[in-house]
This record gives C-alpha cells, sequence and structure tokens, in this order.
C-alpha cells in the first residue's frame, strides 16, 4: 500500500516536473473577465500593464531578455500579434517551431511570471508584409480581405485560426496557462463596417479553442461605433501624449460599463525609407501614461520592444505607397539591440509606483554585449545578368504571385523592336522599384513612391533585348490599398510619336528571397558594380550584436550566415542593419549582399551604434518647388467660415455639390492668437452617397510650408488615414505666417457634398485651424 502510494506520489511529481517544463511555472486555472468597469484577475481587479512584442522581430535566443526587460520596466503582461503569414508561407503549410514557435514564447513569458495577451489576426497591420496576410491568397485574382465577401479569405482564415487554437488554446489562464486576453480582427473599424464579418470572426476565433479567454476588440475613439460585437470587450488605441480623458469619453457614454484599456499606446512610431525618422518625446510620452495609471486604465504600449522587421516581412503604407523600414526600433522603451534607453527608465520609474498586490520590478537584465567590425571588403561578385535562374515563357506579363513567387526581385525580358527614334516604355505598375535595361545598360529607373512609370528608350537600329528588373519592397499593410501585388501588375507599352504597342511575349527570372537561391550563383573575384550578388567572408574572436554600416550600398538586401538581415536603401534614413550576435560564429562568417541598383563601394563594417536617423533622399521631402508660390486671386472659394475650438471631427458642408479633381483648403489663423502655425491630422472629402471618397490616387501637389527636419510633419500626413499623425507648417527655426494651403490632385474629377477635417488629437494645440476658405475646381491651380 505504501509503496502503491509512493510509487502514486513519485508518478504525480514526474508528471507536475514534465508539466513545469512545459509550461514554465505550472499554474493552477485562473480566471480572468472584463466587465463592470474593471478587469478582474481571479475574481480581484486588475490593471494590465502590457508590453507589445513581435516575437518574429526578435532572434529566439533573445526572447527570454526582452521580457524580462519588459518586467523590469514595470510591466505585468506581453502582448503579442500573430503572424499568419509567417506560419503559413506556402498555402496548407504550418510552421511553428524555431523562430516561429509562439507557444514557447508564451510559455517564456509564464515562466517569467507575466501574463499573455494575444492578437491573432487574421489581419495584424504592424507594419509587416500584407498586415500578416498571406501572399499567396494574391493568387486569386480578385481576392477579397477582411470581408465575409470573400469565401476563399474566409476559409483560410478559419484554417489558420485553428492552426493558432492547436498552439495556443491549452494556455489560456483558464487552463493553467497564461493567456488572459485574445483580440478579434484588428481595428477593423479603420477597414470597414461589416459587422457580420467581425462576428464571424469572433466565432471563428471561438472555434478553434479560445472557448473560455476573454475576448476582445480594439479600434480607436473615432470609429470604435462604426460595429458592435457582442461578447467582446472593446478598448481603444491612441497614441504619446494623449488626452487620456477626451480619449475614453464617447467610450465611456455608448458602453458605460466597459473596463478601460488603452490597447495600443504608441510609444513611438515606424520609419519609412526615404522620410525623416520618427521619434516621440519622453516627456509627452510619460505623461499619458501616468495619466492612464491614476485613472487605473490597463495599457499595453505598443511597442514596448519594436525589434527588427528581417528579411522580407517589413510593410507599407498607401497611398501615397511608402516602405518600411528594416528596423523596428520605433523610439520605443527598449532599442532595437535590447539596450535600455531614457524612455526605458522613465517608464520604470513611473510604473514602479503602481504595482499591485504581489507584484515586483523586475531587475534589469544584463546587457547584451556588442562588438564592432573593421571595415573590409566583399571581393567575390555574381552579376545578375550571367546569374539568372531558368526563366519562364509568358505571353503575358503578370505579378510575381502568378509565377508562384512570394518575395524578392523579378526580372522581365523580351524584344524590342528596331528603331530610328527614341521611345517611351510606359511600364504599369511597377511594384516597387525598378531598373530599366536595353541590351544590357541601364537606361532608367522607376520608383513607385513618386508614381513613376515611363522610361525613355534609345533609337537602335537592330532589335535590342528589354530587361525590367523589378524589386518588390513591403506589400501594403493597411487600408484600402493592402492587395498589393509585386513584379509588375498590369501591362507594358512602348509608344512613339506614331504607334503605342503593348509588348508581350515575355522571358520570367524568378529571384525569390532565400538564403538557398542566393547560395545557388556563381561567384567569382571579378570586379564588377552593377546589380548581382556580392559576397565576403569576416573572422570574429568574440561574438556580440553589431550593426552592419550599409551605407555604401545602393538597394537591396543582406545575409549574414544565412540569415536575412532586411532590406536596405542608401536613401536612409537607416543605414546600418542591426546582426544580432547569435548569428554570427567565432572564426569565419559570410555576408551575401543582393544590390538592384549600384553599390559605391563594396565595403561594409560592423558599428556599435546604430545609424537609424542619416536621410539622404533623392527626392525634395516638400511638396514645393523652390519660389513656387500659390495664386489663389479671382478664385472663389466653394466654402469658408471658422472651425470650432477643441479636438474631434469637423464637418463642413458645401452649399451644393461641387464637381472637381484640384482640392485646396486653406487656413488663415489658428485657434490660438499668434500662433503662426497650421496643422491638420487627417482630411476627408464626402461624396455623393454622404461617405469619404477614396484617398487611393491623391496626390499632394502644394503644401507652402512643412515641417520635415523636426518631425516627419509632410502634409501628406493628412490622408494616411492615421490620426496620430499630422501635416504641421514649419514649427522649428523660420515658422511662416497664415495664411497656410495644401493643394492636392484627387487624380480624377470627382463630386463632393463636403468635408471632414480632424486636428490634431494630441496635448498640444498648436496650428489647430479656426478661419477657412476651400477651393475645389476642374483645373489645376495657378502657381
Ligand atoms: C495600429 C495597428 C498596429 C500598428 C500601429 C502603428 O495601431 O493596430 O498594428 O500598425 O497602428 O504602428
Ligand atoms: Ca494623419
Amino acid at each position: 500500500m505504501k509503496n502503491t502510494r509512493s510509487f502514486y506520489t513519485c508518478l504525480c511529481t514526474i508528471a507536475l516536473l514534465l508539466l513545469t517544463s512545459i509550461t514554465g511555472t505550472a499554474q493552477q486555472p485562473g480566471t480572468f473577465t472584463a466587465g463592470n468597469k474593471q478587469f478582474l484577475l481571479n475574481g480581484k481587479p486588475y490593471v494590465i500593464r502590457a508590453a507589445e512584442l513581435h516575437y518574429p522581430r526578435i532572434p529566439k535566443e533573445y526572447w527570454e531578455h526582452r521580457i524580462q526587460l519588459s518586467k523590469a520596466m514595470g510591466m505585468n503582461t506581453i502582448c503579442i500579434y500573430l503572424f499568419w503569414n509567417l506560419h503559413e508561407q506556402r498555402e496548407g503549410e504550418f510552421d511553428f517551431t524555431g523562430n516561429n514557435d509562439v507557444a514557447e514564447f508564451v510559455r517564456l513569458v509564464q515562466k517569467n511570471g507575466m501574463y499573455c495577451i494575444v492578437r491573432p489576426g487574421p489581419y495584424v497591420c504592424a507594419e509587416w508584409d500584407m498586415g500578416g496576410l498571406p501572399w499567396w491568397l494574391l493568387k486569386k485574382k480578385d481576392i477579397q480581405v477582411r470581408t465575409l465577401k470573400d469565401a476563399y479569405f474566409m476559409d483560410r482564415t478559419k484554417k489558420f485560426l485553428a492552426e493558432a487554437g492547436k498552439q495556443l488554446a491549452p494556455l489560456q489562464i483558464q487552463n493553467g496557462g497564461n493567456i488572459i486576453m485574445v483580440q478579434v480582427e484588428n481595428e477593423y473599424a479603420s477597414f470597414g463596417s461589416e459587422q457580420p464579418y467581425m462576428e464571424a470572426i469572433r466565432d471563428a476565433v471561438r472555434a478553434s479553442g479560445f472557448d473560455k479567454v476573454q475576448l476582445f476588440r480594439c479600434d480607436w475613439s473615432s470609429n470604435f461605433d462604426k460595429y458592435k460585437l457582442d461578447g467582446v470587450a472593446t478598448t481603444l488605441n491612441f497614441g504619446a501624449g494623449s488626452k487620456i480623458d477626451e480619449q475614453f469619453e464617447k467610450l465611456q457614454r455608448v458602453y458605460p460599463n466597459e473596463a478601460l484599456m488603452c490597447s495600443e499606446y504608441w510609444s513611438g512610431w515606424f520609419d519609412h525609407w526615404g522620410k525623416p525618422h520618427e521619434t516621440r518625446s519622453v516627456a509627452s510620452f510619460i505623461g499619458s501614461l501616468k495619466d492612464m495609471m491614476d485613472r487605473n486604465i490597463s495599457f499595453s504600449l505598443y511597442m514596448a520592444h519594436g525589434g527588427t522587421s528581417f528579411g522580407q516581412w517589413g510593410g507599407a503604407n498607401a497611398p501615397p505607397y511608402s516602405a518600411m523600414a528594416t528596423s523596428y526600433d520605433y523610439n520605443a522603451p527598449i532599442g532595437e539591440q535590447g539596450n535600455t534607453t531614457d524612455k526605458f527608465f522613465a517608464v520604470r520609474d513611473l510604473l514602479k509606483n503602481y504595482l499591485q498586490e504581489g507584484e515586483t520590478l523586475g531587475a534589469i537584465p544584463a546587457a547584451m554585449p556588442v562588438i564592432a567590425i573593421p571595415a573590409f571588403e566583399l571581393k567575390q561578385t555574381a552579376p545578375l545578368f550571367t546569374n539568372l535562374p531558368a526563366a519562364k515563357a509568358s505571353a503575358d506579363i503578370k505579378p510575381m504571385e502568378l509565377f508562384d513567387q512570394g518575395w524578392g526581385r523579378i526580372l522581365y525580358r523580351t524584344t524590342l523592336p528596331a528603331s530610328t527614334s527614341p521611345r517611351k516604355l510606359v511600364i504599369k505598375d511597377v511594384h516597387d522599384w525598378a531598373k530599366v535595361f536595353v541590351d544590357g545598360e541601364p537606361v532608367g529607373k522607376l520608383d513607385r513612391r513618386r508614381w513613376d512609370s515611363v522610361v525613355e528608350i534609345p533609337a537602335k537600329n537592330a532589335t535590342s533585348q528589354l530587361d525590367i528588373l523589378v524589386e518588390a519592397t513591403g506589400r501594403v499593410n493597411y487600408g484600402k490599398a493592402i492587395i498589393d501585388p509585386k513584379g509588375i501588375t498590369d501591362k507594358v507599352i512602348l509608344r512613339s510619336a506614331s504607334f503605342s504597342k503593348e509588348l508581350n511575349d515575355w522571358q520570367v527570372y524568378n529571384m525569390p528571397v532565400d538564403y538557398k537561391f542566393q547560395k545557388s550563383v556563381k561567384f567569382r573575384k571579378k570586379s564588377h558594380s552593377g546589380p548581382g550578388w556580392y559576397r565576403g567572408t569576416f573572422r570574429l574572436k568574440e561574438k556580440g550584436d553589431t550593426y552592419l554600416d550599409v551605407s555604401k550600398w545602393g538597394k537591396g538586401m543582406v545575409w549574414v550566415n544565412g540569415n536575412n538581415l532586411g532590406r536596405f536603401w542608401k536613401i536612409g534614413p537607416q543605414q546600418t542593419l542591426f546582426v544580432p550576435g547569435v548569428w554570427l560564429k567565432k572564426g569565419k562568417n559570410e555576408i551575401v549582399i543582393m544590390e538592384v541598383d549600384a553599390p559605391k563601394e563594396t565595403t561594409v563594417a560592423g558599428l556599435t551604434q546604430p545609424v537609424l536617423n542619416a536621410l539622404h533622399p533623392d527626392e525634395s521631402l516638400l511638396h514645393r518647388a523652390k519660389g513656387q508660390t500659390l495664386d489663389l486671386g479671382g478664385e472663389v472659394p466653394v466654402a469658408s467660415g471658422s472651425f470650432t475650438a477643441g479636438t474631434g471631427w469637423k464637418d463642413v458642408q458645401f452649399s451644393k455639390t461641387i464637381t472637381g479633381r484640384y482640392f485646396c483648403l486653406e487656413a488663415l489663423n489658428a485657434q490660438q492668437a499668434k500662433d503662426p502655425l497650421t496643422s491638420i491630422a487627417e482630411l476627408e472629402l464626402i461624396g455623393l452617397d454622404g461617405t469619404p471618397l477614396s484617398t487611393l490616387k491623391w496626390k499632394v501637389v502644394y503644401a507652402d510650408s512643412e515641417e520635415v527636419t523636426a518631425s516627419n510633419s509632410a502634409a501628406d500626413k493628412v490622408y494616411d488615414q492615421q490620426e496620430s499623425t499630422f501635416w504641421q507648417t514649419q514649427s522649428v527655426g523660420a515658422k511662416p505666417a497664415h495664411p497656410h494651403q495644401i493643394v492636392i490632385d484627387l487624380g480624377e474629377e470627382v463630386q463632393v457634398k463636403g468635408i471632414r477635417v480632424l486636428p490634431r488629437s494630441d496635448k498640444s494645440s498648436a496650428g489647430m485651424i479656426k478661419d477657412y476658405r476651400i477651393f475645389l475646381k476642374v483645373d489645376a491651380f495657378k502657381m
């Protein structure tokens, strides 16, 4: 008897040990609910202080370090997205291993005594390729996403959620795990208002096994009421420096019993290639965080630590098309390398005053070693044209997805007829950057950020070979432009004074991003300075993190010991790529660079500090040519008046419907006397049906003044669909006086009934417009 008992005790201990090794600290099942104005953890009021981390933006070996740093900042929870396109890179092939082992990540969080919030998508945004949706959805030519209208999208979504559930549903708090909440979709109100779609996603999340956990959704204070979602808590997202009471005012009116949470409190912001580096001051960020803590409002810091969009994972915004930089440092409290910053200590100093019963401030883990690598040359090259993979023949031009390629570069080749005079090549549309060659000689580059589509083709008295090398940068991750196939999406036309002909009969060369493919090219010790692969080796005595200086290179991608560090582009603002020390080796290391343009020099070096703020734009950042002035003399406004003071959308109704293509808003003064500035967060034009017109073809053609040095406050921020970003006239140094104007080419004639303007919504009210005039015309303005 005694023996049997001790046998069973032994068995139980083994079982417990096993469970502990699987789940970290094995826990008793618990409860977590939202309701009656507060969150309840095991029945007791609980304020969530969450840190958002993205497991694919951190090498697995560093996961625990970043989790511990978050705990040391005063957090009790880690918030994560799941990235569908990371886990299902080919349809039906799921991968949750290695750096994709999200269950392991969640268990590490639990091991460190923290809770977890999971946001499985299917759509996540996150400045991530296609917002987390898989590229292969684009093989279906009429694909629609985030809607019930596409049965295929819904079917694939459910399959992914089911796989996610297999990984994580066992870790719900009610099962003894640490997952306290699961999000349904992501900021859906900024995309659509199809309530049945959100209900279907909610039901799919439940059906995937998340059957016990508290569900929530996140939206903005301005739009959360676009749809209702029964059984799901509503939380709000907003940025550093927001006015907290104002943010929650409407939510408390609509849902008086809601537990208050800012599910994304933006600690900084993301960088775009070719645009000023983004920062948010410690003071404005900490101020509103304290306001939340003083009100017992739960929050998740987006991002606590941004990390790196390694490989091909960085996304893009549009319109105007603008790809994300590789670093996702985000100006977050924990820097890209896992380094502590002033913001980190400011958060820690604040949050230590708000710990709840049983909570302790985590110790700051030791810093990760950083090393320098002296500059060295990449001596081997593999020129692009002599290393092309096997061609696929195609009568029509098509985007890369239709050749079964997800990411990377694609080359389209055909024959041009002889011609005694120069011609124009019209490429529709380049996604996202192209270099064009005739008989191997470069003749032009096209950049989607500028809507480029035309290249001059020289006269040739014989037929010639046309090559169009296209590099895909990130897929659009936000808004209606999210269906964003890569390569050439429509057609290529050869045009002269006397003819116009669509080119076909293409040879297509697919160059994916896998290291296996880069390795298959033939490297030689020969000098070469054009597009192709470059390879070098370097030796290390000690391992450590480093920042690879790629400032001498043009545009492309880097692999170190087979690990894809991500994209680089000489225009900056980022000039270094983060190299995690765990991807390096003592002894010999290999580096391969795929260059689509041309390097200035073929050297790299490892630096001990990142360079994230060295912008070398290849075009002016301003929407105004030198000396250019807008002439509104003789123009008749379609509306004029005064905006009321205060935040929130302001509506202007025209006295009649106006048809036009060129829109101008002129600010005559500001709400505060003597304030010389103008700022606008968002602008919408209202069409005949009372809803905002599409902004997909909009282009700012003039802004009298823009702040693009102290901050990224260019005029196109009025239609980036982000309420926290804004156009502001120059605010540092010279502050030009009123009036201020912005002119937008709407891309086509439209009928407009009125406009809506959203002033900035942070604590500053600088630049808020009082008196205005609005113009809308069929013809362009004089300037
Ligand atoms: C939104 C999204 C996030 C991210 C941020 C901006 O809040 O939900 O995924 O894109 O914007 O960084
Ligand atoms: Ca904006």
